[in-house]
């Protein structure tokens, strides 16, 4: 039976890919984010099943009335500052955002008796990985402003689930990458770099290690969540369960691309944006996304950047760059 779903950062790039997958699968969608995207709004101009509403959610009242105007049957929740560099430059914000923001969503639903949210999380909840491959009890000890707030957003969930009944669900995911990803980092660099004929060097991190996913594999992982009847654990990491170094994803793209350039050097230990330190990665272990949701990532690294490539070529055709 198709359901009414509440979209948080529904114009961001994961939330609007969310979108459109509840939408194809006939749910109705109530998209907010801080302001409508042309694209959302052009999506649901004629379309009854869309309403797009601007909100912001670090204002209470404005995100109780998202509730008490249509009145949704669960929540995916992806709006945040999104970013290791992003929130490090901004961090009452990105606390006021994921924070508050996420209080102020779980506060909502309790008052509203709307029990399930399904939280878009991440891999730098967990800080250093202490092995190559992490399962969801690793320790979370995050090393940065962005993955300390996205911690006590999923901490809150655990206290709103505890004292009031809500289902507040983590989907741990990682580097996601995929067409059009809105911000600077692998492989979107390098792909530009490659299909604009220039060579590309990064000078750190050729020995990161990082699970990367495809976009549709995170949305899958994420609509799995929200369909699973009984839930009996409260996270799940939504990966690839392997770790490509950033040399790997430098050459997925040199195979994908005659003659492209790309390489990355040794020269000290990866920089997110050449500036914070990044914390030890690896791959996020998805054996029990697997088993209890039924998840199957289907892009590998080869698989994911070629589509990834496919449409940046088509975008820099359109744009003539
Ligand atoms: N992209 C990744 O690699 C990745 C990895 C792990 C987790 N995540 C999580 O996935 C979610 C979506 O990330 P994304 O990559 O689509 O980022 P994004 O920046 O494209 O989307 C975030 C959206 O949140 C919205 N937003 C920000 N402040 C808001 C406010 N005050 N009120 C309402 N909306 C607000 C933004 O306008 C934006 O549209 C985030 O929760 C992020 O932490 C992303």
């Amino acid at each position: 039976m198709s359901k009414t779903i509440l979209v948080t950062g529904a114009c961001g790039w994961l939330g609007s890919a969310i979108v459109d997958a509840l939408l194809k699968r006939g749910d109705a969608v109530i998209a907010t984010d801080l302001a409508v995207s042309p694209a959302i709004a052009a999506l649901s101009a004629g379309n009854a099943a869309l309403t797009a509403v601007a909100a912001d959610l670090g204002e209470w009242h404005q995100v109780m009335r998202l509730f008490e105007a249509h009145r949704p049957d669960a929540v995916i929740h992806a709006a945040a500052i999104v970013g290791v560099i992003q929130a490090a430059d901004i961090p009452i914000k990105a606390q006021r955002i994921n924070v508050e923001g996420s209080i102020n969503l779980f506060e909502a639903m309790r008052l509203s008796e709307v029990k399930r949210v399904i939280h878009i999380s991440t891999e730098e909840t967990y800080g250093d990985f202490l092995s190559d491959m992490i399962d969801e009890d690793h320790p979370q000890k995050p090393l940065s402003i962005y993955g300390l707030t996205k911690l006590a957003a999923e901490h809150y969930g655990r206290v709103y689930s505890r004292d009031h009944g809500l289902e507040c669900i983590n989907v741990r995911t990682c580097w996601v990458y995929g067409p059009h990803l809105p911000r600077l980092r692998m492989p979107r660099i390098f792909v530009e770099a490659a299909l604009r004929g220039e060579a590309f060097h990064q000078v750190d991190g050729g020995n990161l290690s990082v699970d990367q996913v495809y976009i549709d594999d995170t949305v899958q992982g994420a609509l799995l969540a929200l369909d699973k009847d009984k839930h009996r654990y409260d996270a799940y990491n939504i990966a690839t369960g392997v770790a490509p170094t950033l040399r790997d994803t430098a050459e997925a793209v040199n195979r994908a691309i005659p003659g492209a350039k790309i390489t990355v050097g040794d020269s000290g230990p990866y920089h997110h944006g050449g500036k914070v330190l990044s914390a030890v990665k690896g791959a996020l272990d998805i054996s029990r996304a697997k088993a209890e949701l039924g998840y199957a990532p289907r892009y590998d690294l080869q698989r994911g950047i070629e589509a990834t490539i496919a449409a940046t070529r088509e975008r820099m055709n359109q744009n003539g760059s």
